[in-house]
């Protein structure tokens, strides 16, 4: 019998190590690298910040330019890999195309040199270039198009808009979208960054690394929430709908998605930029019906679930974001996946500078020495199995 407590879900535990990003959960504080979340979302980048996140200080203005630079050049992907994406059922949800097309890179280069920071750099870009057009890129093919390649005089953020839609989108649209993606880009030791460490510290490639975390983040206990979010709102159809709704869910004790966290037990930081920028786009481009239906789902939940620590968090109101830029309800966890390659690569980096293999120990439940039953003897009772 091990000594050690068992905590289900490793709450509490710490894993690691990480000098990444900070969360303080009752106060409701995120920060990059010591840089508060809000900062970050007003004045800096999301190819700025990921620089930030994984290579641990904001770049001077020649390591910006060299970066992006590197980035802009590095977003064709190889046409073997659209012709796999060719092959994948456009019924397939675009989560799993997205696993399967990142686990493909490793096909293409070498993961032999991960004492190589010239190597590490490389993967790093590479892997922040291809994922916007690999997502695209399924978008397209899943609708009978050929995928739309790169146009290298548009930003990170507007070419990924340009690649979905093929045309320019509206600049706030871009800024809009850019100020998710640094919203999203690191989050501590959550569920997918825990599986890219697990995956980095066996000395893999780097695309089997954000492979594994792409599956990670894709439920709905994580990453997922956010398509599930609309699906309720849709579900509830108006706001008087609301109320009698939630109760339901209340009484059947059912999650409601876009709320609740480990670690937050206030409204998460994230969760109150994303409404303000909601809001810019609802100025802009007409209000939504579904945020008055959202408003009043918080509006509810803090008065019922509020005590027990029961707050919007991230996925609530990205989706609501992402809805009125035109982005297909299932490509939200693709675009939330792009942003956190950022934070992966970040904790991959980090896990290689002091690897040591994940193999932690369980507690044995099961029993000892048991008789093996010939296959004459034992139970035949198909239903019994069932
Ligand atoms: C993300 O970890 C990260 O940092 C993740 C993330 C990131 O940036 O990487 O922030 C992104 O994944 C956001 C979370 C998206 N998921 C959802 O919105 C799904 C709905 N939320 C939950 O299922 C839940 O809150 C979790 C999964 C987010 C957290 O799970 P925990 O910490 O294991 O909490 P729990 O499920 O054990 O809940 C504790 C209690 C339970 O009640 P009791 O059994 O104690 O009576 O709180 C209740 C739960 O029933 N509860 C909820 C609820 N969330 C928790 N009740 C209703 N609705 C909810 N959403």
């Amino acid at each position: 019998m091990s000594t050690c407590e068992y905590k289900p879900g490793l709450e509490g535990v710490p894993v690691t190590q990480s000098s990444i990003s900070y969360v303080d959960g009752k106060q409701g504080i995120l920060e990059y690298r010591g840089i508060r979340i809000e900062d970050l979302a007003e004045k800096s980048s999301f190819l700025e910040t990921a620089y930030l996140l994984i290579w641990g200080e904001l770049p001077g203005v020649a390591e910006l330019e060299a970066f992006e630079h590197e980035v802009r050049y590095n977003r064709r992907v190889k046409f073997r890999i659209r012709d796999m994406m060719k092959c994948f059922p456009e019924s397939g949800h675009p989560m799993d195309a997205l696993q399967a097309s990142a686990a493909a890179l490793g096909l293409f280069y070498s993961r032999r040199a991960l004492e190589d920071p010239a190597y590490i750099r490389a993967a790093a870009v590479r892997l922040l270039a291809k994922i916007p057009t690999m997502v695209a890129a399924f978008q397209s093919i899943r609708k009978g198009n050929d995928p739309v390649g790169p146009q290298d005089d548009l930003d990170y953020t507007t070419n990924f808009l340009y690649m979905l839609n093929e045309r320019v989108p509206d600049e706030l649209a871009a800024h809009v979208l850019d100020v998710c993606l640094t919203l999203h880009a690191e989050h501590t030791i959550n569920a997918s960054t825990f599986s890219a460490m697990v995956t980095a510290s066996t000395l893999t490639d780097p695309y089997a690394v954000v492979a594994s975390a792409v599956g990670t983040l894709a439920g709905p206990l994580h990453g997922g929430a956010n398509e599930e979010v609309i699906q309720t709102i849709e579900e509830i159809g108006s706001v008087e709908n609301v109320r009698p709704y939630l109760e339901d869910c209340f009484e059947r004790k059912s999650k409601i998605m876009g709320f609740g966290h480990r670690v937050y037990k206030v409204k998460d930081p994230r969760a109150t930029i994303l409404q303000k920028l909601a809001e810019q786009l609802f100025e802009k481009f007409g209000r939504d019906e579904y945020y008055d239906i959202a408003l009043e789902m918080e509006r509810v939940i803090e008065e019922r679930l509020g005590s027990r620590g029961i707050f919007a968090n991230v996925d609530f109101y990205s989706g609501l974001v992402y809805r009125k830029l035109g982005i297909p309800v299932d490509l939200f966890t693709p675009v939330f996946a792009i942003a956190r390659v950022a934070g992966w690569l970040a904790h991959w980096k980090e896990q290689l500078e002091a690897n040591r293999i994940f193999r932690p120990t369980q507690i044995y439940t099961g029993p000892h020495d048991f008789p093996y039953t010939p296959i004459e003897q034992r139970r035949t009772n198909a239903s019994e199995y069932s």
